[in-house]
């Protein structure tokens, strides 16, 4: 088995010496693994984590040992539980993007084989034989921008032969392979993580760029979902197989809460375990969001549309309970709050003066990561370890030096840093593309702390 308690002993010790940031390579140092493996892929998640960082960080004999609980209080897809189910650990998830939870949920499931190819079998089947009327067609707001009438047929004919299934468990893994599949057959721009509709108008028709969009737009129109959605099917279910080969399903992973901000000892409905008590996890590993860095909802929008799980005024509310969001009314931010990291203070003070929503986005953002860190704190046993990686961001043309300010919440409320990394990021799941008020991010800060 690989250890890599020789490099984070020399990280220790470096720091402890002289207190720096250290420059690494995570692709240099996890360099023989295979980094997609088993499940890490059934569904895209935007800013999704190099599947590296948790690897490095659950095979060592230093931050937590077989059967200990680890905790992603902001699990996205699921990267986090997903290694430590495969390095024996259990996992506990925490999301409050409802298609990140169920993504997560089918991503360390244990499913047999043999059932997913009947249900596929049954699904392929189902479509063939419903016959549906315009009537029974799927609809939600716009749904005519994003998709051609076609398309939508069989996009609800697929979505129609899935809810026959009646094991909600299996149903859901059907869901996740759909889900998946409606943006790939709709004409948002597969690049773009928010979805920006292809607009071939846009650009000069001699460019190379104008080609791509072109040939996109070409694919779309001619796309049999069905066979799409099969080889979607088709692949996820390798994926799962090669998960089985690799995962002791002892290790299992559960969500616990929709809100990192209070699921300590706290009844939720979302639990699939009960309470969580305090100090009670051994390890923590999270990549929080970025202030207004990207827009995890927006960019769930026609995949929780089409599930039935959100739509605009739910959506709206989901947003709301996002940290890092960036929609506020006027009067919201006429005044700048106050974060109480003199810092911070200093340089939204600066902000506020040149663009006063993005100041209030940052502030609101340090005030409400610190009452998640608070929560998270308080779930992590003394001794135990907590890893947060975190990018870099730039307002108005400042460093605004997240990692800092998230340092000194985290000390204040008691943890000391035994060692910070740095290391630059080449691609990076689908990044929002900024304007000029907010650049994309192109480092992360590791930064690993003690309770
Ligand atoms: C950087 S992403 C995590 C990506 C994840 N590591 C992965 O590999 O997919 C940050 C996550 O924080 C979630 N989030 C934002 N506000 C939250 C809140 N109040 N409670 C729980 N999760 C939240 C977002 O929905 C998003 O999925």
């Amino acid at each position: 088995m690989v250890n890599f308690d020789a490099h984070i002993n020399r990280f220790i010790s470096n720091y402890s010496k002289r207190k720096q940031i250290q420059e690494v390579s995570f692709r240099e140092i996890v360099n023989d693994l295979k980094l997609e493996r088993a499940t890490h892929l059934i569904h895209s998640y935007p800013a999704k984590l190099l599947t590296l960082i948790p690897y490095f960080f659950l095979n060592n004999n230093i931050f937590s040992k077989k059967g200990d609980k680890i905790l992603d209080p902001f699990c996205g897809s699921g990267t986090v539980l997903l290694e430590a189910q495969i390095a024996s650990r259990y996992s506990f998830g925490i999301d409050s993007n409802p298609l990140a939870r169920l993504i997560t949920k089918v991503k360390t499931e244990t499913y047999k084989i043999r059932l997913l190819e009947e249900y596929k079998k049954k699904i392929l089947k189902n479509y063939k034989s419903i016959q549906i009327n315009e009537h029974d067609f799927v609809e939600f707001d716009n749904i005519d921008f994003w998709y051609s009438k076609r398309i939508k047929r069989e996009l609800t004919k697929i979505l129609f032969s899935i809810n026959q299934i009646n094991n909600d468990k299996y149903k859901n893994f059907f869901l996740v392979c759909f889900s998946n599949c409606v943006r790939k057959v709709s004409f948002a721009d597969p690049k773009i993580s928010v979805p920006v509709k292809l607009d071939l108008e846009r650009y000069d028709a001699r460019t190379k760029f104008y080609k791509k969009i072109e040939k996109r737009v070409n694919y779309v129109k001619k796309v049999r979902v069905i066979k799409k959605y099969e080889e979607i099917m088709n692949n996820n279910i390798d994926r799962m197989a090669e998960k089985n080969e690799i995962v002791n399903r002892n290790y299992k992973s559960f969500l616990i809460s929709d809100d990192v901000r209070n699921f300590v000892n706290h009844e939720s409905k979302k639990s699939m375990v009960g309470k969580i008590e305090k100090e009670s996890m051994n390890l923590i590993i999270t990549s929080p969001p970025y202030a207004g860095a990207q827009k995890y909802i927006r960019a769930s929008k026609l995949n929780l549309s089409w599930l039935g799980i959100a739509q605009n005024g739910t959506l709206k509310n989901l947003d709301q309970m996002t940290i890092g969001r960036e929609n506020y009314q006027t009067d919201a931010y006429k005044e700048l709050l106050e974060t109480n990291i003199e810092a911070a203070d200093r340089l939204l003070k600066k902000i506020h003066k040149l663009n006063p929503l993005r100041a209030h986005i940052a502030a609101n953002y340090l005030n409400e990561m610190r009452n998640a860190l608070n929560e998270i704190v308080n779930a992590l046993k003394t001794g135990g370890y907590l890893v947060l990686i975190i990018g870099n961001n730039n307002l108005c043309g400042y460093e605004f030096k997240t990692h800092n300010y998230l340092t000194y919440i985290l000390e204040d409320l008691g943890l000391k840093v035994i060692f910070k990394l740095v290391d630059d990021i080449k691609s990076y799941g689908l990044m929002t593309k900024r304007n000029k008020t907010a650049d994309i991010i192109n480092r992360e800060w590791v930064l690993v702390f003690e309770k």
